[in-house]
């Protein structure tokens, strides 16, 4: 199978299809939830199907194994080693994040935690923040021809009064991979002001070529990760297309790793799903190459997407990513009101995510996934640009 090939994920209880596109029809496209249209590669594909062979699906465990997978792929692909002491299993990122917000800040501050993040941001981890009762402090991004950019001096008086920073590289939706020297402001600011950071990495391996390369913040900034106070967040989730197998790896040292265990079993997530570790082992181990090709191919593809979007929505500010397979789009000048997007695209039949999942200011703004056969995207793309350029009456 290659990446060129249709993919019918109609009908699997798919968020993206069988939930959100499914009000337009079976004639839907969609460029919306962060998952590709992709088969994953060969390794996780067999390694999973060896495990539903067997047909007995009993509770599993987390083994060094799974923590040497992890472990090699940073030292592999990004030139960082956590060590092995440091890596620990969570299913999902989104619960690291609940478990830091519900169970290890509250007790260790004695108050109500203070959490900032640059917005706009990825939706449920603005709501895990929100509904954990902690006070959420939002720093807008700068989107400057085209680019994401900080205010350093709004970033640093947030980071002085923040208890953890939610940093997030390549960030989703604006694509933004962190150059060394923001990621040296970010990490000397952080412990200058005694801030926790967790870095949500989970894009980390869609990076382009030519473009800014990506680098953990651990690597960029070692006294931070020395100072036992960042939490690196790994995942195969978005890079082999195995989200819903829940494996994160979260990689923290000392104490601080030893909180996020004991949270973890708080939440009662005390072991993984059957299928989670065979996948993020073979993903990790024996990934490499496809992820190689793919990157090049959603490369091509955000190319292709970007130059259309310029091209053809010439009053819309359209990013031009070094990262992940997004792409972040203002379209206000297109649409008017609150809900014409949802028109324009449900007249149209294809789905994209609306800018408010990322932030309520961003009505009028909304994210394209790129990551699906070159055809299927240009149809999506000329319906998406047809919506807005011709809305209905
Ligand atoms: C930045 C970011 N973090 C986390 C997640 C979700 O990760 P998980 O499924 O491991 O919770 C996503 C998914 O799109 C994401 O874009």
């Amino acid at each position: 199978m290659t990446f060129n090939e249709h993919l019918d994920r109609w009908g699997t209880h798919s968020a993206k299809w069988d939930l959100l596109a499914s009000p337009m029809g079976r004639e839907a496209l969609s460029l919306s939830v962060a998952d590709m249209e992709f088969v994953s590669a060969p390794p996780v594909v067999q390694a999973v199907e060896r495990a539903a062979a067997l047909g007995a699906y009993g509770y599993t465990e987390v083994f060094d194994d799974f923590r040497s997978a992890a472990r090699e792929w940073q030292l592999r692909e990004h030139e960082w080693d956590p060590g092995a002491e440091s890596v620990r299993f969570f299913p999902r990122i989104v619960q690291c994040v609940a478990a830091l917000c519900h169970h290890v800040l509250p007790p260790l501050l004695g108050r109500r935690p203070r959490i900032m993040t640059l917005i706009p941001a990825y939706g449920p981890i603005l709501e895990v923040v929100e509904r954990s009762g902690c006070e959420l402090i939002r720093v807008p991004l700068l989107l400057e021809d085209g680019n994401a950019r900080m205010d350093r001096a709004l970033v640093e008086g947030a980071l002085e009064r923040a208890d953890l920073l939610l940093w997030c590289n390549p960030h989703n939706p604006c694509g933004r991979v962190w150059r060394t020297e923001e990621l040296e402001f970010i990490g000397r600011a952080a412990l200058e002001h005694g801030t926790m950071v967790l870095s949500d990495d989970i894009h980390a391996d869609f990076t382009r070529p030519g473009r800014t390369p990506y680098t953990p913040l651990a690597r960029a900034v070692p006294p931070l990760w020395d100072s036992g106070r960042l939490i690196q967040c790994a995942s195969p989730g978005k890079t082999f297309n195995t989200a819903g197998l829940e494996a994160a790896a979260v990689f923290a040292p000392g104490a601080l790793g030893d909180h996020l265990e004991a949270a973890k079993r708080s939440m009662g997530l005390h072991n993984p799903n059957y299928f989670a570790i065979p996948a993020a082992i073979a993903a990790w181990t024996r990934g490499q190459e496809w992820v190689a090709d793919l990157r090049h191919y959603i490369d091509e593809n955000l190319r292709f997407a970007v130059e259309t979007l310029h091209g053809r929505l010439p009053q819309a500010v359209v990013t031009d990513p070094d990262g992940t397979y997004l792409i972040w789009i203002d379209a206000r000048h297109y649409l008017p009101h609150r809900d014409s997007l949802t028109a324009a695209c449900g007249a149209a039949r294809v789905a994209v995510s609306p800018g408010e999942d990322f932030g309520d200011e961003y009505a009028g703004w909304f994210r394209v996934n790129a990551a699906l056969p070159r055809v299927e995207l240009e149809a999506g793309l000329h319906r998406l640009v047809n919506a807005l350029t011709h809305p209905p009456k």
